[in-house]
């Protein structure tokens, strides 16, 4: 197969952790027979740097014109970076947010696992953490507080900023379905998480999930409060399967869940469009403290890799074979410096790289 891949390396420690994920994709080529073009994409502070803009219409077209992208990650230090005395609209991350609205990548899929071989990593209980956990947050990305109509004013000397939440049926439809497709493939449990006892938003929010979730009866759906889920999930994180939410909340959740799994230079994650082209990136940001030192975890940008063969190419295969390589490299006693633990052997981004190139043949 001819795979057509977008390459946007970005800021920070995006170079180093993009760079193994290739090495992996390209033993993967040469295992299963695949040819695989890639093309550099500038985006975020690299891309401020070259063109003034965060992200220029020549990247959205390459970015189209492929069959997936796969992305490091973007953005810098936000006290010292240059890149932050612009205006917002000119940021690093409003790059990001440009090209999912742009490619219409409205389901932003996350999955949060605690792999037996990092459990002692979790931060949680034993007594909680030994159920183990499996989670995909499924957060709305092209909608709701991040896309509304926002200004700052000031009125007789008092400064004043809005901000608007906005949701029309038919985006909770599209998000809802696909958290139920997921599920269909999973555990069959939906939890839609929402703030139906106070936004409107989240009242029609919750009637729209109900309504699709009619024609899946087979997946148990439950409802639940944005500020009970935030607790939920350090008190039983075991009774996820499948989390349903909107942008904002996705967001703040996705980084609570990647934090209770102990290693959040794991997660990797998926964006999609209601084509099967996406874009994959870890969960985590560019790191910019240790860029450059040859130290970061490329894991999570290898398994949104693994994330793109799957959900872009259909390549189940070849994606098993590069989460079986982790697997097995972690049970060997491999570990980068973030997820290190006693008698472990640790390793720099270049020879995880090689370490999980090697484990697929
Ligand atoms: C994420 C990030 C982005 C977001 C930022 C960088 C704009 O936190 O992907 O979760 O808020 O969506
Ligand atoms: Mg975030």
């Amino acid at each position: 197969m001819r795979l057509n891949i977008a390459c946007i390396e970005g800021d920070g420690i995006g170079p180093e952790i993009v760079t193994e994920a290739r090495k992996v994709l390209d033993k993967v080529a040469y295992v299963y027979g695949h040819e695989i073009t890639y093309t550099n994409i500038l985006m975020g502070g690299a891309s401020i740097d070259v063109h003034g803009v965060p992200l220029t219409e020549d990247a959205v077209t390459a970015a189209k014109a492929a069959d997936a992208v796969l992305m490091g990650s973007i953005g810098g230090d936000t006290t010292t970076s240059p890149w932050y005395k612009l205006p917002p609209n000119l940021r690093p991350e409003a790059g990001l947010l440009a090209i999912r609205k742009a490619l219409n990548l409205f389901a932003n899929l996350r999955p949060a696992v605690l792999y037996d071989e990092l459990a002692d990593a979790c931060p949680l209980k034993k007594e909680i953490s030994s159920a183990g956990f499996d989670m995909m947050i499924m957060r709305e990305l092209t909608g709701g507080l991040y896309f509304g109509e926002r200004h700052t004013t000031e009125e007789n000397g008092i400064r004043k900023a809005v901000d608007t939440l906005t949701y029309d049926e038919n985006e909770i439809r599209r998000i809802a379905i696909k958290g139920f497709e997921i599920a269909m493939k999973r555990k069959k449990k939906v939890t839609s998480v929402d703030k139906a006892n106070v936004l409107d938003s989240s009242r029609l929010w919750r009637k729209v999930v109900e309504e699709v979730a009619a024609d899946y009866p087979e997946v148990t759906l439950e409802h639940m409060l944005v500020d009970n889920c935030a607790m939920q999930l350090v008190k039983n994180p075991a009774q996820f399967d499948v989390i349903l939410t909107e942008n904002m909340f996705g967001d703040i959740l996705s980084d609570e869940a990647s934090m209770v799994t102990g290693s959040i230079g794991m997660l990797a994650s998926a964006s999609l469009n209601d084509t099967k082209f996406g874009l994959y990136e870890p969960s985590h940001g560019s790191a910019p403290d240790i860029a450059g030192k040859g130290i970061a975890n490329p894991i999570a940008t290898i398994l949104s890799a693994a994330m793109m063969l799957r959900f872009s190419f259909d390549l189940d295969k070849e994606a098993d074979a590069v989460e079986c390589a982790v697997k097995n490299v972690l049970k060997k006693g491999y570990r980068t410096i973030d997820i290190m633990s006693q008698g472990c052997t640790q390793v720099g981004c270049k020879e995880m790289g090689d370490l999980l190139a090697d484990e697929i043949n």
